[in-house]
């Protein structure tokens, strides 16, 4: 949430932080803003809105030309949506410019403080406290590193700061404490941003900052403190991502590229974690030894993760018998844990830096507990904390409504799953190569469901002026209604609800009736005839049922209004191919109601605040 960027060097700053802003879009869009420091003075320029407002101001009335600067896009948290909140934010002299990224929890005393002390605040922010507090300190040590550690050591909460500093036109200062930032090394010129997406154009060598670590970044160096001033000497690493990973290409929207990019995601890792049909992550991870001494797994996660853990949860105890917990991150992170040695925490996050997320391995690592991480991106926070990493190597996932990175988890899970399960001699080495001679097949069996593309936006027509949508699955692909249903109401704004099929008659049949599109996730599997009894349920109340079910399943279809063939997949395998035509269908219906499914509002991509 909220995204800097700082540049350094030759090229024409502001053209480099605004493209960098693009690039970083995804962290929140509620405002955008720009500062430089060109002849000794930082000018800002900051606006309510999405990056193009911004960059269609600068085009009207030009900033005079520099090679050095910060910017920020924004997602509210303290004060609202306006020019004056947006980022950056000048100190009471404009000496220093902040952009910052994460929440100071006791920015309230401090401003106190600072007003006691004559400074008076333009914005609502608590970044304007940031700002005023590095100028009081200033002013006082008279030595930047100083006041710089001073300031950090103050501040109560998360931040990731770039800091323009008017008095010296080669500097740039980068802070990270609890959010991310990554500083790019280029041939006279070097770059600071949350992620290393924004650093992708110049450079793929970078250095990852700690918490608690400070980096001043000059045109031809770069050098390290930690948050008492003493040099730290850090590691350069090479990103190993293209610059196409980035890209829209010919797609109209990330999400739907994203959908598209399924069956390649699923075929690399088949790649990289299956050898002759067999799985070999514990053994190439070496975590069998691991996975064989708990008795109990914990998974946490948020939102569309926490739904992958849902299903790996039916995956590790039907096939590896052994008993899995759920949690949502921001509630596990804050509970008794009432475990013992033999518990393994299992955190699901795609970015790897939810702060929630984050917290709850920590939480876990507090109690003596090891952590296994499945994790997209490399060298975020959750990878680089936890004991153990499996990586889904989905790429980068641009659009803030995650799709192939679910699909990715949900594989990573499923192979860890039937390999824990031969290891531990509840299948046969039959029973598992049969089980990935369907997996391997799996790619294809997707692009087939993407080839309904044109159907499913027919449906979606049909349904897009819905207030309300509900999603039943029972089983395996219960997970699958929820995912569905998230999918749907956060980047079409239709409200949509996902329940357990056979919950209905508890409670959620009352609200059928013959203006309510269901949605029935039932391909073949063990639970399949009971969703059909579901599924008289809805019909019998005049519900329209929008059934995704299995290829030749005439009995579900003649229930349904709309229906949707998916391949016939082993149950093990039906999240998988069920999920991708609730993708698409999620996606058209954010698309005719007018939304960008990339940019939906109030949301995005990466959650680092608590
Ligand atoms: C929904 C979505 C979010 C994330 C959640 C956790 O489409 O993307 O619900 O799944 O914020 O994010 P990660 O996986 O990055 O920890």
């Amino acid at each position: 949430m909220c995204g800097i960027v700082g540049y350094v060097g030759r090229k024409d700053a502001e053209s480099v932080l605004t493209v960098g802003l693009q690039k970083l879009e995804y962290r929140g869009y509620d405002s955008a803003g720009i500062a430089l420091l060109t002849n000794s003075e930082i000018v800002v320029r900051k606006k309510a809105g999405k990056i193009h407002d911004l960059i269609n101001d600068l085009e009207n009335n030009p900033l005079p030309k520099s090679d050095i600067g910060i910017a920020h896009t924004r997602w509210a948290t303290h004060g609202g949506v306006c020019d004056t909140n947006a980022h950056p934010h000048p100190s009471r002299s404009g000496i220093f410019a902040v952009v910052h990224n994460g929440i100071i929890d006791n920015y309230a005393v401090l401003k106190e403080k600072l007003e006691r002390e004559g400074y008076h605040f333009q914005s609502e922010t608590d970044t304007e406290v940031i700002a005023n507090l590095l100028e009081y300190n200033y002013l006082k040590e008279k030595d930047l590193l100083k006041a710089l550690v001073r300031t950090v050591n103050e501040l109560k909460g998360s931040f990731a700061l770039a800091i323009l500093f008017k008095e010296d036109p080669d500097l740039i200062i980068g802070v990270r404490k609890d959010s991310p930032l990554v500083v790019g090394l280029g041939e006279g010129e070097n770059i600071l941003a949350s992620d290393p997406v924004a650093v992708l154009p110049h450079t793929k060598r970078v250095v990852y900052l700690n918490d608690g670590e400070i980096a001043f970044v000059r045109r031809s160096s770069v050098e390290f403190y930690d948050f008492n001033g003493n040099p730290v000497e850090k590691e350069v690493k090479i990103l190993n991502y293209d610059e196409e990973d980035a890209e829209k290409g010919p797609y109209p929207h990330f999400m739907l590229k994203e959908i598209y990019e399924q069956p390649k995601v699923l075929s690399t890792n088949l790649e990289r974690y299956v050898r002759s049909l067999r799985p070999v992550l514990l053994r190439d991870l070496n975590l069998r030894k691991l996975l064989l001494n708990k008795s109990r797994i914990i998974i946490e996660a948020a939102g569309t993760s926490y739904h992958a853990g849902l299903v790996g949860k039916y995956l590790l105890e039907t096939y590896a018998g052994i008993p899995v917990e759920v949690e949502y991150s921001s509630e596990f992170s804050h509970k008794k844990l009432v475990t013992d040695s033999r518990t393994l925490v299992v955190a699901i996050s795609q970015s790897g830096e939810t702060a929630d997320t984050i917290d709850g391995l920590r939480h876990a690592k507090k109690h003596g507990l090891e952590v296994l991480a499945i994790v997209n991106r490399p060298e975020s926070t959750i990878a680089r904390e936890s004991d153990y990493v499996i990586y889904t190597n989905a790429g980068i996932e641009v659009g803030v409504a995650s799709t192939k990175a679910y699909v990715a988890q949900v594989q990573v899970l499923t192979l860890l799953a039937l390999e824990l399960a031969n290891v531990k001699g509840f299948l046969t080495e039959e029973e598992l190569e049969g089980m990935m001679r369907h997996m391997e097949a799996l790619p294809e069996k997707v692009e087939r469901v993407l080839a309904l593309d044109a159907h499913i936006e027919h449906i979606a027509e049909r349904i897009y002026r819905s207030t309300n949508v509900m999603f039943l699955g029972r089983g395996i692909n219960y997970p699958t209604a929820l995912e569905g249903a998230l999918k749907l109401k956060e980047v079409s704004y239709i409200h949509a609800i996902g329940y357990a099929a056979g919950e209905m008659k508890h409670g959620p049949l009352a609200l059928v009736d013959n203006n309510l599109p269901v949605v029935v996730i039932n391909p073949r599997s063990s639970v399949y005839e009971l969703t059909v009894s579901s599924t008289h349920e809805v019909t019998a109340r005049g519900g329209r049922v929008i059934s995704i079910i299995t290829e030749g399943d005439m009995r579900m279809a003649e229930l349904s209004t709309f229906t949707v063939f998916v391949p016939d997949v082993p149950e093990f395998l039906t999240p998988i191919i069920t999920i991708v035509p609730l993708q698409l269908l999620a996606y058209y219906a954010a698309v005719l109601r007018g939304v960008d499914p990339d940019k939906p509002r109030n949301l995005a991509k990466s959650v680092t605040v608590r």
